[in-house]
């Protein structure tokens, strides 16, 4: 697990970007999986300055989003794969017959979301993960005490997440109980994964991921035993990592020809 403590917001998305752009460097139709929330909007505006400066294109490249709110329609602004479409899929120029969002209104959730979990292996599998985390530690919304070898499925929301989630809407009432989202063991199998998190509020969860016992009890832990997952904090979130000076080093310290051009 690679940690960069990068200065603010907007290198966090610079340095994030890089290493997108790196990972898909040569792959004709990448497949990429995509988050919401607020970490990574900062990535997916670097992302799109690069398009529009010509050194990417996502027009064959294929998107699945990581989760989705049971009960709320595509079409509704608060959907996530309205969220999708508005940060991800129009700013960055893919075909949006491309972009897949799990389907949290289908009859049958757990047929579904197997079908989802399929499609993503029947795409060659995710080239780059994006995610974000929650303040207790979830990747999308792999609540704690998910199985960490879990697939896509509907997760019952914790009280927490739903707090931390009520901003977006207008009464708290109306947060969703439940959601679909891919599991650990799917995320687990895309082939590169960049994390961002920012704000303070994150630092117990980004220490405990990054320096905390491997376990169900903060899902994101499960990442140090990708082979390549890049955390990438700004200083608050990095504010409890005791080993925050060790992670300045080796980012320092990295050979001229380990570095992600920007
Ligand atoms: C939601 C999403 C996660 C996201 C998390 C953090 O619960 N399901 O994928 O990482 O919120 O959101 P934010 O980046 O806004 O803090």
């Amino acid at each position: 697990m690679d940690v960069i403590i990068a200065s603010d917001e907007q290198e966090a998305g610079r340095i994030a970007a890089a290493h997108i752009a790196h990972a898909i460097r040569g792959i004709d139709e990448p497949v990429l999986g995509v988050a919401t929330g607020s970490s990574p909007l900062s990535t997916y505006e670097d992302l799109a300055r690069r398009v529009k400066e010509g050194s990417l294109d996502f027009s064959k490249a294929r998107a699945f989003a990581l989760d989705e709110y049971v009960g709320i329609p595509a079409d509704n602004p608060l959907s996530y794969a309205d969220t999708i479409r508005t940060t991800v899929t129009e700013p960055l120029g893919f075909d949006p017959a491309n972009v897949r969002t799990p389907d949290g209104m289908a009859n049958d959730i757990a047929a579904g979301a197997k079908e989802y979990d399929e499609a993503i292996q029947g795409a060659g599998g995710i080239d780059v993960q994006i995610l974000g985390i929650g303040n207790n530690g979830h990747i999308g919304f792999n609540e704690p005490g998910s199985s960490l070898v879990s697939r896509t499925r509907q997760i019952c929301l914790t009280r927490e997440t739903r707090e931390a989630n009520a901003r977006y809407f207008s009464d708290p009432a109306d947060v969703p109980t439940h959601a679909v989202s891919q599991g650990l063991g799917t995320i687990m199998e895309a082939r590169k994964v960049v994390l961002v998190a920012l704000g303070e509020q994150k630092a117990a969860a980004i220490a405990a991921a990054c320096e905390g016992p491997l376990g169900a009890h903060c899902p994101a832990t499960l990442l140090q035993m990708h082979p390549n997952a890049t955390i990438i904090v700004d200083e608050a979130a990095a504010g409890e990592l005791r080993r925050a000076d060790y992670f300045r080093d080796v980012q320092r310290l990295l050979p001229e020809s380990q570095r992600i051009p920007d």
